[in-house]
């Protein structure tokens, strides 16, 4: 994709910043507990990676493959879970981190699955919210930057699989 096609919309130094007052914020909510922290494949992995290491409280890792079937910039709305967690979650504090919420449909459905194991809490972390696309009302606890609606790429974020090596967000021109 050359630089004609997508136009800048979070540089990396805004994301640090961001990834940074959003580990303190949750680390100051959850001071003295431990956490699960539970990232959706694959989109969340590199934010999951930043935020986790800007935690100051212990947390355990999993993560969740979660497919929704439609075209690549569409949810269809049929959303299949194609990896679990493998941790016991029963009894303890949950943080779900997703890349972004768009129609909320995956969230609700993850939320459903894992509310399921009896966790002690659960609340959920996205880095971007679209949240004027919303087919479910759905509210994340922790929100990176709420974005209009547009398509982005990078830090984790893909188009067809493309692009989620880039370290800045882009919007990808229509
Ligand atoms: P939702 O179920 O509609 O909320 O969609 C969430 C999923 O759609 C995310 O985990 C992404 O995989 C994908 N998605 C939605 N919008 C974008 C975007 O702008 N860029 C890349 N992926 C997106």
């Amino acid at each position: 994709m050359d630089e004609m096609s997508r136009k800048i919309l979070f540089p990396r130094a805004a994301i640090q910043k961001r990834v940074q007052e959003l580990g303190g914020q949750i680390s100051g909510d959850y001071a003295g507990r431990e956490l699960v922290v539970i990232g959706i494949l694959k989109g969340a992995f590199i934010f999951m990676a930043d935020l986790i290491r800007e935690i100051s409280i212990p947390c355990n890792i999993d993560f969740v493959r979660v497919a929704s079937y439609g075209a690549s910039s569409e949810n269809s709305g049929k959303v299949v879970m194609t990896k679990d967690i493998e941790t016991s979650i029963k009894g303890r504090d949950i943080l779900i981190v997703e890349d972004i919420v768009d129609t909320g449909l995956t969230l609700q459905y993850l939320v459903g699955w894992l509310k399921e194991r009896n966790p002690h809490s659960l609340k959920i972390c996205v880095f971007l919210d679209k949240r004027k696309r919303r087919k479910v009302s759905f509210e994340a606890d922790y929100v990176g930057f709420t974005i209009d609606d547009g398509f982005v790429v990078g830090y984790g974020l893909d188009f067809n699989e493309q692009y989620r090596f880039f370290p800045d967000v882009y919007v990808i021109k229509q």
